[in-house]
């Protein structure tokens, strides 16, 4: 049904010449300026294949198991669309690997592993998009630089993928999956700053929004 109007139109178009032409262009999707959707990443092989006992937003705490190594770190922030309203309802989860550098996945073997370290949390945005996780800084394994994978599916949309990284790390301009991402703009969008949190000594926290591509 629209190949006709789209047929007039350019018939239109060809015949008023430039300016015909220019009416003839389909407008833009809005997007707020500075809203840069969070570029995807592989997911790599390390997803659980069997979750932990646990699957909860504090990752460095299970019951019955000894509180995780590594630098307690914060990592919150929202879930927004490309329009900049929050997302409510959407499940996040994350997965990295623990303080030693191994994943707790078949696929990782290694050597042994932080028992303390849950390695997986999911948690769902509530009405301001909102989410927070109590993790560790992330640690560097071989051939990777230090990040944290997110997998986030917002209702009724596919599940999107990505990795947080941390801004100052010096393997970050060596990483293949960063560096995959070649405009630097969007690249920076992966990069977190890590600050002391105030009341916790020794702790860290990062804000990571994700703006979903839509
Ligand atoms: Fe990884």
């Amino acid at each position: 049904m629209s190949a006709r109007p789209f047929a007039v139109t350019r018939r239109a178009a060809l015949a008023g010449g430039i300016a015909g032409l220019a009416l003839a262009v389909l407008p833009l999707p809005a997007r707020p300026a500075g809203l840069i959707p969070t570029p995807a990443q592989s997911e790599g092989p390390f997803y659980p294949v069997e979750l932990p006992p646990e699957t909860d937003w504090d990752l460095l705490r299970m019951v019955g198991a000894r509180p995780a190594l590594g630098t307690v770190t914060y990592v919150e922030g929202r879930i927004l669309d490309l329009a900049g309203r929050p997302v409510p309802g959407t499940r996040v989860e994350i997965w990295q690997c623990d303080a030693t550098g191994r994943y707790h996945h078949p696929g990782d073997a290694r050597g042994p592993v932080d028992e303390g370290f849950q390695g997986f949390g999911r948690v769902v945005t509530a009405e301001e998009g909102a989410y927070r996780f109590r993790t560790i800084r992330p640690v560097a394994y071989p051939g990777r630089t230090p990040h944290i994978h997110f997998a986030v599916t917002a209702p009724g949309a596919r599940r999107f993928i990505t990795q947080m990284y941390v801004e100052g790390e010096p393997g970050n301009e060596r990483d293949f999956l960063l560096n995959s991402v070649r405009d630097a703009q969007a690249r920076a969008k992966l990069i977190v700053a890590l600050t002391p949190v105030a009341a916790e000594p020794d702790a860290l926290r990062g804000r990571f929004d994700i703006v979903l591509p839509g």
